[in-house]
């Protein structure tokens, strides 16, 4: 690719993140690109609909797949979402007719990543995405570009803004998980409809996108294990900070052996581990790779201003002749996936619903031990007065999963056993062992 005099733009979609994009690109002076980066045609759902910036000046699309196919485009921005429909059919539109393309959009990267970056190789027109994770956090690019020269071990994320703020604010306001979620949606903070962002859905696309760049392999949804947070009790933030823990929703891709696992979870960590302290709608992520060492990277992962910074540093990159294979090298260099289900060793945080009665410890400690599982530490809040049931929770010593679930099911069967065990990993704060320093 060779630097361009300029760059003809398409954006389809208009909406948080593509009138951002316009207003940073369309000011009285261009704060980037110098008058080289050039909108010229634009697509959205509704044309009449009153819009922050002007688009009288622009070729107006009502199907962003014409304006994917119109020939005088170099750079199609896709900023519509979904994993499918019109979004998909744009972005292959333009790079069948090797145009470049730029997206925020990960659910369709993780969906799809793979058949695009196939197209992609094909006719030479690039695909970039540095919004897709993180916002205007740039970890795309860096785990691409900068740590190109390291082996990444493990990468772990908060990389959903509206599961960290409701984490945070139960924390803080002491409030429960359907109020915080109620007033998010009120101030628009969560969606309608929050599924993608609450059930892990959002992370996992991101985390499933950043494995594949980071472990050389081609992106693979179906194996990330997902989990959200609808199930977070306030008893659990309460009770994981008296034993000097915060929960977080993790999203996390590991190196075991030759494999790799990918998890969003729910997970405690030591208020001295990096990411304890990331709170509110910011996100964060944290690398350890060999041998740069370990890396952290906290910024804004929304809102249009961070979101169109990304997007028109990638517009700035193929300007500039700049960007390369999708995932960070040629398709048939990338491992089939990066799959695994290796056993799971670790430390556990377990919470309890029990009947207030004499022995039920001692119970709950027998299961345990019958897996041959250490306690590390046990906690029982006083029962409210004329409550019939009171939460207690543990930690384990490092222990197997398998052996845990094994001890969960046994103590599930314990008469004075109210609900079934919460099991949450520990995140250990140290950097993964693998290290050359
Ligand atoms: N919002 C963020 O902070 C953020 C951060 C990182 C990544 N992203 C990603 O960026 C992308 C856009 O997000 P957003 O928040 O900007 O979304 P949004 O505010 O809902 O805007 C979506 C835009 O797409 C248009 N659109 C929807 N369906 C369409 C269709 N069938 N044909 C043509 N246009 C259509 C809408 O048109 P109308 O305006 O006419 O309704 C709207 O302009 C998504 O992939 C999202 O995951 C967003």
């Amino acid at each position: 690719m060779s630097q361009k005099k300029e760059l003809r733009i398409g954006i389809a979609g208009l909406g948080v993140v593509g009138g951002g994009l316009l207003k940073l690109l369309e000011g009285p002076s261009p704060r980037v690109g110098g008058g080289r980066l050039k909108v010229v045609a634009v697509s959205a759902r509704n044309r009449s609909r009153k819009r922050d910036v002007d688009i009288s000046a622009y070729e107006w699309f009502d199907d962003p797949v014409d304006l994917a196919a119109k020939q005088d485009i170099d750079v199609l921005v896709e900023l519509i979402g979904g994993s499918d429909g019109p979004a998909k059919k744009a972005v292959e539109i333009a790079l069948k007719r090797g145009a470049h393309v730029v997206t925020a959009n990960k659910a369709l990267l993780a969906m799809h990543g793979e058949e695009l970056a196939a197209l992609s190789e094909e006719t030479g027109g690039r695909i970039l995405f540095e919004a897709a994770v993180g916002g205007g956090m740039p970890i795309v690019k860096a785990v691409k570009e900068s740590l190109a020269g390291s082996l990444v071990y493990a990468l772990s994320g908060i990389l959903n803004g509206t599961c960290n703020y409701l984490l945070s604010e139960m924390e803080t306001s002491g409030r429960k998980y359907e109020d915080v979620l109620a007033d998010a949606q009120r101030l628009g903070y969560a969606e309608a409809d929050p599924t993608m962002d609450v059930g892990g859905f959002d992370a996992a696309h991101k985390i499933c996108i950043l494995a594949a760049i980071a472990f050389r392999a081609r992106p693979d949804f179906a194996h990330v294990g997902i989990e959200g947070v609808e199930a977070i009790t306030l008893d659990d933030i309460r009770l994981a900070g008296k034993l000097g823990y915060r929960i977080k929703l993790v999203a996390k891709a590991e190196r075991i052996g030759e494999a790799v696992s990918l998890h969003v979870r729910p997970a405690l960590l030591a208020f001295d581990h990096p990411l304890a302290s990331i709170m509110g709608s910011l996100n964060a992520a944290l690398v350890d790779a060999d041998p740069v060492g370990r890396l952290t990277f906290i910024g804004r992962g929304a809102g249009a201003g961070p979101t169109a910074s990304a997007v028109a540093a990638d517009l700035m990159d193929l300007l500039e002749g700049r960007g390369g294979p999708a995932f960070g090298a040629p398709l048939g260099e990338l491992a089939p996936a990066a799959r695994a289900q290796p056993e799971e060793r670790g430390r556990f945080y377990m919470r309890l619903i029990v009947n207030d009665r004499p022995g039920v410890i001692a119970a709950v400690s027998d299961c345990l031990a019958k897996e041959k599982i250490s306690i590390e530490s046990f906690l029982q809040m006083p029962a409210a007065p004329d409550a019939p049931t009171v939460p207690i929770v543990l930690t384990t010593q490092p222990c197997a999963r398998v052996a845990l679930d094994a001890a969960a099911k046994r103590i599930e069967s314990l008469e004075a056993v109210a609900a079934p065990p919460r099991i949450m990993p520990i995140e250990e704060t140290d950097a993964h062992p693998h290290f050359w320093n």
